[in-house]
């Protein structure tokens, strides 16, 4: 598999061997109980009950697990398999480095629960400087981070927590497996929201944990089994069957913010662009070098939530919603949500719009969201 290029490693992961007259994915198996061999009980076939055990899931999981390049457990969301993460490694007394200006649903939690259960929260913008490692349990990095999209050297990072006895987590839901592999440059587990890009038609929720250590893989999964948090079967199938496409979605995607970065980059009422793959970019020289391929998402400013609605409403192929990495080309002013981001902060998804009619609209949008300019 990994001799590969990414289309078709995209293509084949997880599949089971070809057999004659069965399909190429087999369907969702929907089952809570199976049936039991009345002797034997458990023992006598791999499916007992559908919390621990869906043949469905397994083949997804197989399928993420070779392209991030470990065992792989997958989540019924994103904050599932990262909650179950911090819950699973984490314990009072023990310290944890997150993001500053990470996914703010998982600093809240962090503040809310792990500090009321007694674990130190500290929080480090993901481009630095880091504090010494010296008795931290874990560091959980988001790179490139949502939704400022500063990026972190995670070869040198894992090196240092690897020195100081610390464990390394890369949340590598923007980037995906495709676009970067945490695991090969060090990290000791990936997590992520296999909503986004990882699955790409914004029809379903989805996260995971992957690592190659046995025994955190072993804790992630009696974590996982003993709380519920699981996919169901349709949605853990549906995740599957779109993983094939993953290659050509993100090539469109990163052509289409490329061509989107250069744009804005030129515009006058524009300020704060950020997108990882721009020379100009503060993260360009450690995000060329780690990563594979360039994310579809960047960032940037227009000044206030007016402005921004005014832009959103004259665009025809930019659509008001949240999450990204979808088909579709999405804004998300993300103050709304409560995001500590400035009023006319903008994050933008390029969907697989052809790339001429996207940056037309949006240069359009952006003059009539400011007839002035
Ligand atoms: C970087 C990052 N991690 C985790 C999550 C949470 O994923 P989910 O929405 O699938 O729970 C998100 C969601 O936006 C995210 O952007």
């Amino acid at each position: 598999m990994s001799e590969w290029g990414d289309g078709t490693r995209s293509v084949h992961a997880g599949l089971p061997e070809p057999a004659p007259g069965q399909p190429f994915l087999p369907g969702p198996v929907f089952a809570a109980p199976y049936h039991l061999d009345p002797w034997q009980g458990p023992a006598g076939a791999p499916n007992g009950y559908g919390r621990p055990d869906n043949p469905t899931r397994r083949l997804l999981e197989a399928a993420v697990g070779e392209l991030e390049g470990g065992d792989c457990r997958v989540f019924a969301s994103g904050q599932a398999a990262i909650t179950g993460l911090l819950l699973t490694v984490l314990r009072p007394g023990d310290t944890v480095l997150l993001p500053a200006d990470g996914y703010f649903p998982v600093r809240a939690f962090a503040t809310d629960m792990l500090e009321a259960i007694g674990v130190r929260v500290l929080f480090v913008p993901t481009a630095g400087p880091y504090p010494s490692l010296d008795g931290v349990r874990l560091v959980l990095v988001e790179t490139p981070a949502n939704p400022g999209l500063d990026v972190v050297d995670v070869a040198a990072l894992a090196g240092r927590a690897r020195a100081a006895g610390a464990l390394l987590a890369v949340d590598n839901t923007t980037a995906t497996p495709l676009g970067q592999r945490p695991l090969e440059l060090g990290a000791d587990l990936v997590v992520a929201s296999g909503t986004k890009a990882l699955t790409g038609h914004s029809d379903l929720l989805l996260g995971y944990v992957a690592s190659r250590s046995a025994e955190l893989v072993e804790a992630v999964t009696m974590w996982r089994n003993t709380t519920g948090a699981i996919p169901g079967a349709f949605d853990a199938w549906l995740a599957h069957r779109s993983l094939a496409t993953m290659d050509l979605r993100l090539g469109r995607q990163s052509a289409n913010a490329e061509a989107v970065a250069a744009l804005l980059a030129s515009r006058p009422d524009v300020t704060g662009l950020r997108w990882p793959g721009r020379p100009e970019d503060p993260a360009y020289p450690v995000a060329s070098k780690q990563m594979r391929r360039m994310p579809g998402v960047l960032s940037f400013d227009l000044g206030d939530a007016d402005r921004v609605a005014r832009f959103i409403d004259a665009a025809r192929l930019v659509v008001a919603a949240t999450s990204f990495g979808g088909l579709h080309t999405t804004a998300d002013r993300r103050a709304q949500w409560g995001d500590d981001t400035s009023a006319g902060f903008v994050r933008l998804s390029c969907g697989v719009e052809d790339t001429a009619d996207l940056v037309a609209d949006i240069a359009a949008a952006l003059d009539a969201a400011d007839p002035t300019s």
